[in-house]
Protein backbone atom coordinates (compact mmCIF):
# COMPACT_ATOMS: atom_id res chain seq x y z
CA UNK A 1 0.00 0.00 0.00
CA UNK A 2 1.24 3.44 -0.72
CA UNK A 3 0.76 6.06 1.74
CA UNK A 4 -1.01 9.61 0.37
CA UNK A 5 2.47 11.30 1.50
CA UNK A 6 4.45 8.79 -0.38
CA UNK A 7 2.34 9.27 -3.71
CA UNK A 8 2.63 12.82 -3.32
CA UNK A 9 6.38 12.97 -2.61
CA UNK A 10 6.93 10.13 -5.91
CA UNK A 11 4.48 12.63 -7.85
CA UNK A 12 6.77 15.62 -7.19
CA UNK A 13 9.94 13.61 -8.20
CA UNK A 14 8.39 12.12 -11.89
CA UNK A 15 11.31 13.97 -13.67
CA UNK A 16 14.09 12.05 -11.70
CA UNK A 17 12.83 8.13 -11.80
CA UNK A 18 14.85 5.85 -12.88
CA UNK A 19 17.78 6.37 -15.42
CA UNK A 20 17.37 10.37 -14.76
CA UNK A 21 18.43 9.93 -11.01
CA UNK A 22 21.90 9.38 -10.74
CA UNK A 23 22.37 12.51 -13.42
CA UNK A 24 20.32 14.73 -10.85
CA UNK A 25 22.27 17.30 -8.98
CA UNK A 26 24.99 17.32 -10.85
CA UNK A 27 25.43 13.25 -11.09
CA UNK A 28 25.99 14.01 -6.68
CA UNK A 29 24.23 10.66 -5.92
CA UNK A 30 26.51 8.53 -8.63
CA UNK A 31 29.97 10.37 -8.05
CA UNK A 32 32.14 7.68 -7.24
CA UNK A 33 34.57 9.60 -4.80
CA UNK A 34 31.47 10.22 -2.87
CA UNK A 35 30.69 6.55 -3.16
CA UNK A 36 34.23 5.89 -1.88
CA UNK A 37 33.90 8.12 0.98
CA UNK A 38 30.90 6.36 2.01
CA UNK A 39 32.19 3.08 1.59
CA UNK A 40 35.45 3.54 3.50
CA UNK A 41 33.66 5.36 6.46
CA UNK A 42 31.45 2.16 7.10
CA UNK A 43 34.10 -0.44 6.44
CA UNK A 44 36.27 -0.56 9.09
CA UNK A 45 32.53 -1.11 11.50
CA UNK A 46 31.37 -4.15 9.46
CA UNK A 47 32.27 -7.76 10.90
CA UNK A 48 34.05 -9.96 8.62
CA UNK A 49 31.30 -12.56 7.68
CA UNK A 50 28.98 -12.61 5.01
CA UNK A 51 26.97 -10.03 5.63
CA UNK A 52 22.94 -9.44 4.47
CA UNK A 53 22.35 -6.00 3.34
CA UNK A 54 19.31 -3.84 2.86
CA UNK A 55 19.16 -0.61 1.79
CA UNK A 56 16.24 1.48 2.22
CA UNK A 57 15.01 3.89 -0.34
CA UNK A 58 17.57 2.98 -2.63
CA UNK A 59 16.49 4.19 -5.96
CA UNK A 60 18.51 1.60 -8.06
CA UNK A 61 20.40 0.57 -5.38
CA UNK A 62 24.09 1.93 -6.70
CA UNK A 63 25.16 2.43 -3.41
CA UNK A 64 24.86 -0.77 -2.40
CA UNK A 65 25.73 -2.51 -4.98
CA UNK A 66 29.36 -0.50 -4.57
CA UNK A 67 29.22 -1.29 -0.97
CA UNK A 68 28.85 -5.26 -2.42
CA UNK A 69 31.29 -5.10 -4.91
CA UNK A 70 33.96 -3.73 -2.69
CA UNK A 71 32.74 -6.65 0.52
CA UNK A 72 33.35 -9.47 -1.88
CA UNK A 73 30.82 -11.20 -0.30
CA UNK A 74 27.54 -10.02 1.08
CA UNK A 75 23.60 -10.31 -0.18
CA UNK A 76 21.91 -7.01 -1.39
CA UNK A 77 18.23 -6.38 -0.62
CA UNK A 78 16.87 -2.87 -2.15
CA UNK A 79 13.38 -1.32 -0.98
CA UNK A 80 12.18 1.63 -2.79
CA UNK A 81 8.55 3.14 -3.21
CA UNK A 82 9.53 3.47 -7.05
CA UNK A 83 9.53 0.90 -9.43
CA UNK A 84 10.90 2.84 -12.14
CA UNK A 85 14.08 3.23 -9.73
CA UNK A 86 14.13 -0.33 -9.12
CA UNK A 87 13.91 -1.12 -12.86
CA UNK A 88 17.23 0.29 -13.18
CA UNK A 89 19.37 -2.26 -11.04
CA UNK A 90 20.66 -5.16 -13.42
CA UNK A 91 22.34 -7.52 -10.63
CA UNK A 92 20.30 -10.67 -11.03
CA UNK A 93 21.20 -11.49 -7.28
CA UNK A 94 19.91 -8.45 -5.74
CA UNK A 95 16.21 -8.76 -4.07
CA UNK A 96 14.02 -6.28 -5.04
CA UNK A 97 10.95 -4.75 -3.15
CA UNK A 98 8.60 -2.04 -4.19
CA UNK A 99 7.07 -0.38 -1.22
CA UNK A 100 6.29 2.39 1.45
CA UNK A 101 8.43 2.40 3.96
CA UNK A 102 6.01 2.98 6.48
CA UNK A 103 4.53 -0.56 5.58
CA UNK A 104 7.74 -2.38 5.03
CA UNK A 105 7.75 -5.87 6.98
CA UNK A 106 10.25 -8.15 4.58
CA UNK A 107 9.89 -10.96 7.76
CA UNK A 108 13.76 -11.51 7.98
CA UNK A 109 16.86 -9.32 9.91
CA UNK A 110 19.92 -7.78 8.64
CA UNK A 111 23.30 -7.52 9.20
CA UNK A 112 23.68 -3.87 8.43
CA UNK A 113 21.02 -1.67 6.95
CA UNK A 114 21.91 1.62 4.38
CA UNK A 115 20.19 5.00 4.04
CA UNK A 116 20.78 8.12 1.74
CA UNK A 117 19.20 10.91 1.45
CA UNK A 118 15.64 9.69 2.26
CA UNK A 119 14.96 10.32 5.66
CA UNK A 120 13.60 13.72 5.17
CA UNK A 121 10.94 12.06 2.66
CA UNK A 122 9.09 11.80 5.74
CA UNK A 123 8.67 15.16 6.93
CA UNK A 124 8.03 15.05 10.75
CA UNK A 125 9.22 13.70 13.73
CA UNK A 126 7.38 11.44 14.49
CA UNK A 127 7.33 10.19 11.22
CA UNK A 128 11.03 9.77 11.24
CA UNK A 129 10.65 8.02 14.48
CA UNK A 130 8.21 5.19 12.99
CA UNK A 131 10.31 4.91 9.99
CA UNK A 132 13.77 4.67 12.20
CA UNK A 133 11.33 1.64 14.41
CA UNK A 134 10.63 -0.10 11.24
CA UNK A 135 14.47 -0.07 10.60
CA UNK A 136 15.33 -1.09 13.88
CA UNK A 137 12.77 -3.99 13.88
CA UNK A 138 14.94 -5.59 10.38
CA UNK A 139 17.95 -5.20 12.56
CA UNK A 140 19.46 -8.26 13.48
CA UNK A 141 20.42 -7.95 17.22
CA UNK A 142 24.30 -7.02 16.81
CA UNK A 143 23.16 -5.55 13.52
CA UNK A 144 24.05 -1.59 12.37
CA UNK A 145 21.97 0.76 10.90
CA UNK A 146 24.39 3.49 9.03
CA UNK A 147 22.45 6.43 7.16
CA UNK A 148 24.03 9.58 5.58
CA UNK A 149 21.22 12.14 5.35
CA UNK A 150 20.74 15.37 4.21
CA UNK A 151 22.06 17.22 6.89
CA UNK A 152 21.80 21.26 8.03
CA UNK A 153 23.38 21.60 11.17
CA UNK A 154 21.64 25.32 12.11
CA UNK A 155 18.00 24.25 13.37
CA UNK A 156 16.83 27.70 12.52
CA UNK A 157 17.90 27.54 8.49
CA UNK A 158 17.18 23.36 8.47
CA UNK A 159 13.45 24.72 9.45
CA UNK A 160 12.72 26.99 7.01
CA UNK A 161 14.69 25.23 4.29
CA UNK A 162 12.32 22.75 4.88
CA UNK A 163 9.28 25.07 4.95
CA UNK A 164 10.41 26.21 1.52
CA UNK A 165 10.45 22.38 0.29
CA UNK A 166 6.50 21.92 2.06
CA UNK A 167 5.63 25.43 0.44
CA UNK A 168 6.66 25.58 -2.74
CA UNK A 169 4.02 22.97 -4.33
CA UNK A 170 5.63 21.18 -6.79
CA UNK A 171 8.43 20.16 -4.87
CA UNK A 172 7.87 17.52 -2.02
CA UNK A 173 7.48 16.68 1.53
CA UNK A 174 10.62 16.79 3.05
CA UNK A 175 12.08 17.64 7.23
CA UNK A 176 16.06 17.58 6.64
CA UNK A 177 17.77 16.43 9.52
CA UNK A 178 20.05 18.57 11.67
CA UNK A 179 21.00 18.78 15.38
CA UNK A 180 18.18 17.30 16.75
CA UNK A 181 18.99 13.94 14.46
CA UNK A 182 20.49 12.01 18.11
CA UNK A 183 17.27 12.65 20.39
CA UNK A 184 15.14 11.64 17.27
CA UNK A 185 16.99 7.84 16.69
CA UNK A 186 16.90 7.65 20.87
CA UNK A 187 13.01 8.07 20.14
CA UNK A 188 13.22 5.27 18.15
CA UNK A 189 14.85 3.22 20.30
CA UNK A 190 18.65 3.36 19.21
CA UNK A 191 20.66 3.64 22.14
CA UNK A 192 24.15 4.10 20.06
CA UNK A 193 24.35 6.86 17.67
CA UNK A 194 27.97 7.91 16.05
CA UNK A 195 28.79 10.24 12.86
CA UNK A 196 31.34 8.46 11.39
CA UNK A 197 32.55 10.11 8.44
CA UNK A 198 30.92 12.29 5.88
CA UNK A 199 30.36 13.13 1.82
CA UNK A 200 30.71 16.08 -0.33
CA UNK A 201 28.89 19.02 0.37
CA UNK A 202 25.85 19.09 -2.22
CA UNK A 203 25.38 22.89 -3.33
CA UNK A 204 22.08 23.57 -5.13
CA UNK A 205 20.67 26.56 -7.15
CA UNK A 206 17.24 27.18 -8.26
CA UNK A 207 18.55 26.47 -11.65
CA UNK A 208 18.53 22.55 -10.33
CA UNK A 209 15.02 22.94 -8.79
CA UNK A 210 13.67 24.46 -11.82
CA UNK A 211 15.06 21.31 -13.51
CA UNK A 212 13.65 18.60 -10.81
CA UNK A 213 10.61 20.26 -10.27
CA UNK A 214 9.83 22.45 -12.65
CA UNK A 215 9.59 26.05 -10.82
CA UNK A 216 8.42 29.22 -11.86
CA UNK A 217 9.52 32.76 -11.08
CA UNK A 218 6.56 32.89 -8.58
CA UNK A 219 7.25 29.66 -7.01
CA UNK A 220 11.49 30.74 -6.72
CA UNK A 221 9.87 34.00 -5.47
CA UNK A 222 8.07 32.07 -2.52
CA UNK A 223 11.11 30.06 -1.92
CA UNK A 224 12.71 34.13 -1.52
CA UNK A 225 10.62 35.04 0.62
CA UNK A 226 11.01 32.18 2.94
CA UNK A 227 14.56 31.71 2.86
CA UNK A 228 15.05 35.54 3.04
CA UNK A 229 16.80 35.62 6.70
CA UNK A 230 19.11 32.40 6.06
CA UNK A 231 22.63 33.49 6.24
CA UNK A 232 24.86 30.19 6.10
CA UNK A 233 23.60 27.08 4.99
CA UNK A 234 20.80 28.43 2.37
CA UNK A 235 20.98 32.39 0.91
CA UNK A 236 18.94 34.55 -1.37
CA UNK A 237 20.38 36.14 -4.33
CA UNK A 238 19.69 38.34 -6.78
CA UNK A 239 17.91 34.89 -9.39
CA UNK A 240 16.86 33.00 -6.79
CA UNK A 241 18.95 31.03 -3.82
CA UNK A 242 21.80 28.81 -2.99
CA UNK A 243 21.14 25.70 -0.44
CA UNK A 244 24.11 23.92 1.08
CA UNK A 245 23.71 20.60 2.68
CA UNK A 246 26.18 18.11 4.17
CA UNK A 247 25.76 14.26 4.45
CA UNK A 248 27.74 13.64 6.99
CA UNK A 249 26.97 9.55 7.70
CA UNK A 250 25.74 8.34 11.32
CA UNK A 251 26.40 4.80 12.68
CA UNK A 252 23.69 3.56 14.63
CA UNK A 253 22.52 0.25 16.64
C1 LIG B 1 16.83 11.49 -2.66
S1 LIG B 1 16.46 9.88 -3.23
C2 LIG B 1 17.89 8.97 -2.66
C3 LIG B 1 18.08 7.68 -3.42
C4 LIG B 1 19.30 6.86 -3.01
N1 LIG B 1 19.22 6.53 -1.60
C5 LIG B 1 20.61 7.56 -3.31
O1 LIG B 1 21.32 7.94 -2.37
O2 LIG B 1 20.92 7.74 -4.50
C6 LIG B 1 15.20 9.35 -2.11
C7 LIG B 1 14.68 7.98 -2.39
O3 LIG B 1 13.70 7.63 -1.40
C8 LIG B 1 12.64 6.94 -2.04
N2 LIG B 1 11.46 7.08 -1.18
C9 LIG B 1 10.83 8.24 -0.86
N3 LIG B 1 9.79 8.00 -0.05
C10 LIG B 1 9.76 6.65 0.15
C11 LIG B 1 8.91 5.78 0.91
N4 LIG B 1 7.88 6.26 1.60
N5 LIG B 1 9.16 4.47 0.89
C12 LIG B 1 10.21 3.96 0.16
N6 LIG B 1 11.04 4.73 -0.58
C13 LIG B 1 10.82 6.07 -0.57
C14 LIG B 1 12.53 7.63 -3.38
O4 LIG B 1 11.81 6.91 -4.34
C15 LIG B 1 14.01 7.83 -3.74
O5 LIG B 1 14.53 6.70 -4.38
Amino acid sequence: MTSRLAKYNLDRDKKVLGKEWLLTYGNYFSDEDNIQLFISAVKPFLPNKELDILYVASASGLLGERLLANLGKANLTIVDISQKHLDENKNPKTKRFCLDLLDMDLGKKFDLIIMRSALDYFPSEELQITVLKIIKRHLKSEGLFINQPAYISDVVERNLVSLMYNTVNKIGKRLFQSSDLESIYLNAGFNFFEKIGGGKILNLTEQDHIKRYGLTGDDIGLGQEILKDCKNSARVTKKGYNLKFEFPIFLAK
